[in-house]
């Protein structure tokens, strides 16, 4: 079941190294398990037994949630641990965390974490598969895979679409991953955000064209991505106002209107409406936000399904 002939790795960190069938795998896995949340009983036995370790040192509403509900979807038992609570508010490091939880058998350790590489490291020191749930500006994968997943559903294909992403670029995990994914994918990315938002070397190190208005961005767009002003990782004040940034870089009805007729608005939340996005915006029809956080269920599923012992699978590094 869509894994033939596919080598996959041990950890899900990052979507680089990923290819396009790796992708569409996960994307047909999570269309099937959407239909479990649709059903009065929302739960299948695939991962009895199992343990899931929810480990997040940042806070978190979506992923976190929605993590858990697939492992209990699934029937995994979950545990969660939060930084706050831990005994690393006492001076533990996080490599002694993680080995103290690796040495009570988890099936799969999911960590959020404020520093970048965080997961890798992790993975390449524990024999569980780790998830990244999103660590500093680095990655965020299973959000990229959602808004893929999103983007899919309602348009069919990416290749070929033009996809405008608006907002603060430099300090945004989920923008790294949807670029890296969405090329993997075939489509089009036009980054917009102020100077300041932005860091050299997009255009050439992701593939896209970058603007610093983000009209020219907008410009027949069939899926616009609006991100959030990444405040907790600026270590200065990067736009005058938020009133500044909402007049020249907001979504309003006007600048949506520079997109196509059909285009989908995405955007990872939590949305700050009337900076990022007028509120008139945020609800309209072109809107996907929560439909992003139901398909953020199936996605989660769906990996957990494929590197938590799946016994058809072939890991990388293994014969085939
Ligand atoms: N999209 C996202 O990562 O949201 P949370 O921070 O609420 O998990």
């Amino acid at each position: 079941m869509y894994t033939e002939n596919l080598l996959w790795p041990k950890d899900l960190i990052d979507l680089k190294g990923l290819s396009a069938s790796h992708i569409i795998a996960i994307l047909d896995a999570a269309e099937s398990f959407k239909e479990i949340s649709e059903r009065r009983i929302k739960k299948v036995p695939t991962l009895r037994g199992k343990l899931v370790v929810l480990f997040f040192h940042e806070n978190s509403t979506r992923t976190r949630l929605s993590f858990e509900i697939a492992a209990k979807r699934l029937s995994a038992d979950t545990l969660a641990l939060a930084s706050s609570g831990s005994s690393m508010a006492k001076g533990e490091t996080l490599l002694d965390t993680a080995k103290n939880i690796e040495a009570m058998a988890p099936d799969a350790l999911v960590i959020r974490h404020s520093a970048s590489g965080a997961p890798s490291f992790l993975g390449q020191r524990l024999n569980c598969p780790v998830l990244n749930a999103g660590d500093g500006a680095h990655a965020h994968p299973t959000q990229a895979l959602l808004d893929l997943m999103t983007i899919r559903q309602r348009k069919g294909s990416l290749t070929g679409l033009k996809v405008a992403i608006i907002g603060d670029i430099a300090h945004s995990r989920v923008a790294r991953s949807d670029m890296i994914g969405l090329k993997i994918l075939g489509a089009n990315i036009a980054v917009a955000g102020p100077p300041s938002m932005l860091v050299k070397g997009l255009a050439e190190e992701y593939g896209v064209d970058v603007f610093h208005r983000p009209e020219p961005a907008l410009e027949g767009a069939d899926v616009v991505v609006s991100l959030r002003i990444q405040l907790e990782r600026q270590s200065g004040r990067l736009f005058p106002g938020a009133r500044e940034y909402a007049r020249v870089y907001g979504l309003n009805a006007a600048r949506l209107a520079l997109a196509k007729p059909d285009a989908l608005l995405l955007h990872p939340g939590p949305v700050n409406q009337g900076v990022e996005m007028t509120p008139e915006v945020y609800q309209s029809p072109a809107s996907q936000i929560l439909e992003q956080v139901t398909n953020g269920v199936a996605i989660r599923m769906a990996l957990l399904y494929l590197l938590v012992d799946n016994p058809d699978l072939v890991r990388d590094g293994q014969d085939a």
